[in-house]
């Protein structure tokens, strides 16, 4: 049995060709569906169907022999246990901080929210700077806008979402693509199952 772990919305839209390359085609539609394991054209090929920050989770242990993930979400969680061999070139958008358009300058130690506190450590620490990692877990831009925070650490795309809340980008932390994740002790163990499949996702890319 060979089970990947997905994400529904933008990630499953635009991993579907890629599987299809593979010949591996879902039996049922998860924004329809209630099932959180999908059949696939294979009997022994299932899509388990979790959130997004999830995915490097099922992967690490097991539970999941293969998965696809943003750069952003692998970066928070670790590479434990992981192996990422394919940049599949899609969700593509870039880590950034951001805040209030002529924002007043901070005295003291920023505050910053993010779903991402330990890429924000991180990047910090790199640059030398003690802040306040504020955890959120969603609507980031919010924080600025009501005194929570004074930067946000968050994806952006088009840069519409921070731009209808009165923010702007402000540095860049890092390109962001998702990749296709399989668990070490499963690369070894199915070994000719799983290698096959990375070829013709990795040929479906190029
Ligand atoms: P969760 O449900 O676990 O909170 P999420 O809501 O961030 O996760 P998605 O919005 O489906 O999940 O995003 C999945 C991935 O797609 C992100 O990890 C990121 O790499 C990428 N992504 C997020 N927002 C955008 C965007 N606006 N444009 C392009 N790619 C994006
Ligand atoms: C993501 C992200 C930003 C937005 C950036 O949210 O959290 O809010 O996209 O994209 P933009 O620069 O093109 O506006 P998403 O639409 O995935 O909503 P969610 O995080 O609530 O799932």
């Amino acid at each position: 049995m060979i089970k990947i772990a997905l994400s529904k919305g933008r990630i499953f839209k635009e991993t579907l060709p890629l599987l299809a390359a593979a010949d591996i085609v879902p039996a049922e539609d998860p924004e329809t569906s209630r099932k959180l394991i999908l059949d696939t054209n294979h009997h022994d090929v299932k899509l388990v169907i979790i959130r997004a920050t999830d995915v490097p989770t099922y992967v690490q242990f097991g539970a999941a022999d293969l998965g696809v993930a943003g750069k952003d979400v692998l970066m928070e969680h670790g590479g434990e246990g992981i192996y990422e061999p394919v940049d599949l070139g899609i969700a593509k958008c870039r880590l950034m901080t951001a805040g209030l358009v002529n924002a007043k300058p901070v005295n003291g130690r920023k505050r910053i929210a993010t779903k991402f506190v330990n890429v924000t450590r991180k990047y910090f620490e790199s640059r030398g700077e003690q802040v306040e990692v504020i955890k959120l877990y969603g609507s980031m831009e919010l924080g600025p806008i009501v005194g929570l925070a004074d930067l946000i650490v968050d994806v952006v795309d088009t840069g519409n979402t921070l731009k209808a809340n009165g923010l702007e980008p402000i540095d860049h932390i890092a390109d962001i693509s998702s990749r296709l994740i399989v668990n070490k002790a499963a690369m070894k163990m199915k070994h000719e199952r799983i290698q096959s499949l990375i070829d013709k996702v990795r040929e479906a890319v190029s």
